[in-house]
């Protein structure tokens, strides 16, 4: 049964506009796709570490964590994949509502699909990174052992080996993340929320 025509929008009264204020910053969803292997949650988390040493409201969602709860049914075809963006294209959406800075760390490998995302957030609300690893650099890497298993045939559908990976065209920023050094990708993240006015000057002040 359909309930949607039964359920009517709560209206809030503390706002996210409110919420921002107090808490000094916008919420804001920064997105990092690449393959997996290529930096997305190190980056995250460190950029996580940055902004909560200096006072902000953050939270990190990646798609291993994701998968366990939320989408656990949902495999890697590309309908499955197009369906665990959108689930948490619209729990991101609630996190902005709450007033966070969504640090959100998945392959997203489908160019329409990041597309959606940008559209449920709104895009003043996003900024897209393409952590630009190579594919051997990531295998080379194989943290998980999961290239292995793919290239092996164990693991159907891997991202990059036998489904597809569509790059950003034009990304916020692109970081090459084989070659440039995690500190440095940190910089340059929280520079672009700077410009962004998600983060303000004067918090990195010392
Ligand atoms: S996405 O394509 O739907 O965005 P997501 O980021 O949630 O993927 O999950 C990717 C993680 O799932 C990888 O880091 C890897 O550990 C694991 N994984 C397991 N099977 C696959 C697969 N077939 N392709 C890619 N990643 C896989």
């Amino acid at each position: 049964m359909d309930t949607r025509n039964n359920v009517v929008w709560h209206h809030v009264t503390v706002t996210r506009e409110r919420r921002e204020l107090l808490n000094g910053h916008r919420a804001h969803a920064v997105w990092f796709t690449g393959f997996s292997g290529s930096g997305k949650s190190t980056l995250a988390h460190a950029v996580e570490e940055q902004l909560h040493g200096v006072g902000c409201r953050t939270f990190v969602f990646d798609g291993d964590n994701v998968r366990h709860g939320l989408c656990s049914e949902l495999g890697f075809s590309i309908e499955d994949r197009s369906e665990n963006i959108r689930r948490i294209a619209e729990m991101v959406r609630l996190f902005l509502d709450a007033g966070v800075i969504a640090l959100c760390a998945f392959i997203s490998p489908m160019r329409d699909d990041r597309q959606k995302v940008r559209a449920i957030v709104g895009a003043d609300n996003f900024t897209e990174i393409h952590c630009d690893c190579s594919l051997e650099i990531c295998e080379q890497r194989d943290v998980k052992g999961l290239y292995k298993k793919a290239r092996t045939g164990l693991i159907k559908d891997y991202t990059g080996i036998s489904s597809p990976y569509e790059a950003p065209e034009r990304p916020a920023l692109r970081l090459e993340t084989d070659k440039e050094v995690l500190l440095d990708c940190v910089v340059k993240v929280v520079d672009m929320l700077r410009e962004r006015g998600v983060v303000s000057e004067t918090y990195f002040r010392s």
